[in-house]
């Protein structure tokens, strides 16, 4: 295994995944032998807990916390199942690192998610992933039935007296259905929508039963942990946040794609590894977290890319996966395209949402055409101060949208202006081509 790259190391570069029998050659499911043989799943919590591990889904939540919210045996109300869902929805503009995790190493998934539903004292394990996500889908359902045959899911797993059942559901393909609680309700088959809070997920989630709900690559550095040992999954990362990250590259550099690196690698070291900002070659802005984090500049190339570190900056890690702009790239036209995206996909649950974000959609194309008012910047200011603070909304989808709306007025204000003033988009004029 590529020790620096736990999680894509092993992944064959055409994306097949291996058989069964080829990922045990290469050390799978002897972290899953270890964990439900040797470690008692407080000891597993208490692993994952020294690592450091937080959430990789966009909000960073360490993922022992959450787990510790997770009812014990006897502890919990009534009879039933307690759930581990596996979020795979990945919708976010900018983010395709799930997507690879699924597609190539779904065993690795398998094994994480085995030790956290072990820890969680969940009895099944139900992964959604995004509906278009074909390959993932069949891939991971591949690996459960042979982890099935194995032995490594089901009854009394390697003599173990833990039982767990595990299979796959498609999403039907709307943003929404990533938030968790929105997940829960799309699995129970109703609309979805974000659920109220409290109850929490671990109080009551899915049908009532106690849930935990982690991302795809949250539970793929699981086994890793538990393998390896908290300290060496520390040690992985340039700053305090354990492990490595799956990042994301995409927008205007040479080789957009996936790049697994320390925890904490700041973005420049990123894109050049990515072959460098293209088009003009000069960098303008990038979007450090996906297209729900605010703009950053390059006087913020140097910032250790964690959650953290990246708040401090003024933006945030979100999904970690960084959208690059060069100076021929206009900031509007990304704006415009995201908020045309957050507006689709809003549910329709909360008015600010559902009627705020088609209007700030269509003031931001038309001043990208060059047919803005001055007083829609006025308004376009007004809705962010409304609207983006956490809790304005039922869920964090409006906030999010925001984000880059709010951080492109206060560090372009001069460009949104000049649209307006001159009627068309400068950038546009003076690289005499689209500028998104
Ligand atoms: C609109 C919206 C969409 C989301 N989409 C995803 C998603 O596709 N995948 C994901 O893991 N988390 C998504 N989240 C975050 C989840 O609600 C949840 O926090 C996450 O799955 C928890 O996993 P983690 O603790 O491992 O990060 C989304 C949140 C919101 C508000
Ligand atoms: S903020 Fe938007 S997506 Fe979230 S609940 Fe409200 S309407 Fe739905």
């Amino acid at each position: 295994m590529n020790e620096h790259k736990p999680l894509t190391g092993r992944a064959r570069p055409d994306r097949s995944p291996h058989t069964l029998e080829e990922w045990r050659k290469l050390g799978g499911y002897a972290a899953v032998e270890r964990g439900l043989k040797a470690l008692s799943p407080e000891q597993v919590l208490d692993m994952v807990d020294d690592a450091n591990l937080n959430g990789r889904g966009g909000a960073g939540f360490p993922a022992a916390k959450k787990w510790r919210f997770m009812p014990k045996p006897g502890q919990s109300p009534g009879d039933g199942p307690s759930y581990f869902i596996v979020n795979g929805d990945e919708m976010e503009p900018g983010a395709f690192k799930d997507r690879i995790l699924l597609e190539a190493v779904p065993h690795q998934l398998i094994e994480g998610a085995i030790l956290a539903a072990y820890a969680t004292h969940s009895s099944e394990i139900i992964v959604l992933i995004r509906d278009a996500y074909r390959d993932a889908i069949a891939n991971v359902t591949r690996a459960i039935a042979e982890a099935e045959a194995a032995g490594y899911l089901g009854r009394n797993v390697l003599g173990s007296g833990f039982d767990v059942k595990m299979w796959v559901h498609p999403s039907a393909g709307r943003y929404i259905v990533g938030e968790e609680t929105a997940l829960i309700e799309a699995l129970e088959g109703k609309r979805a929508v974000p659920r109220k809070r409290p109850p929490f997920p671990a109080q009551s989630g899915l049908w009532g039963r106690p849930t935990t709900v982690n991302n795809v690559e949250t539970v793929s550095c699981v086994s890793h942990i538990v393998a390896n040992g908290a300290q060496w999954f520390r040690a992985l990362s340039r700053t305090e946040e354990g492990g490595t990250k799956v990042f994301g590259v995409s927008g205007r550099v040479n080789r957009p794609g996936i790049i697994e690196a320390p925890m904490g690698t700041p973005a420049g070291e990123l894109i050049e590894q990515a072959g460098g900002v293209s088009g003009t070659g000069v960098l303008r802005c990038f979007q450090p977290g996906g297209g729900a984090s605010g703009f950053l500049e390059p006087d913020a190339l140097d910032v250790p890319l964690d959650f953290g570190n990246v708040a401090k900056a003024g933006s945030m890690f979100g999904t970690g996966t960084m959208i690059v702009l060069d100076q021929s790239a206009c900031p509007l036209a990304v704006i415009a395209r995201h908020m045309a995206f957050y507006a689709r996909e809003s549910c329709g649950w909360c008015t600010p949402c559902r009627d705020g974000l088609p209007w700030v959609a269509q003031i931001m194309m038309r001043l990208e055409r060059g047919e803005g008012r001055m007083e829609d910047l006025d308004v376009l200011r007004e809705t962010v101060a409304i609207a983006g603070p956490r809790g304005r909304t039922f869920c964090d989808l409006m906030g999010g949208a925001m984000a880059p709306l709010g951080s492109g007025l206060a560090r372009f204000g001069d460009l949104f202006e000049a649209h307006v003033r001159e009627g068309c988009c400068p950038i546009a004029r003076e690289y005499g081509r689209s500028a998104a």
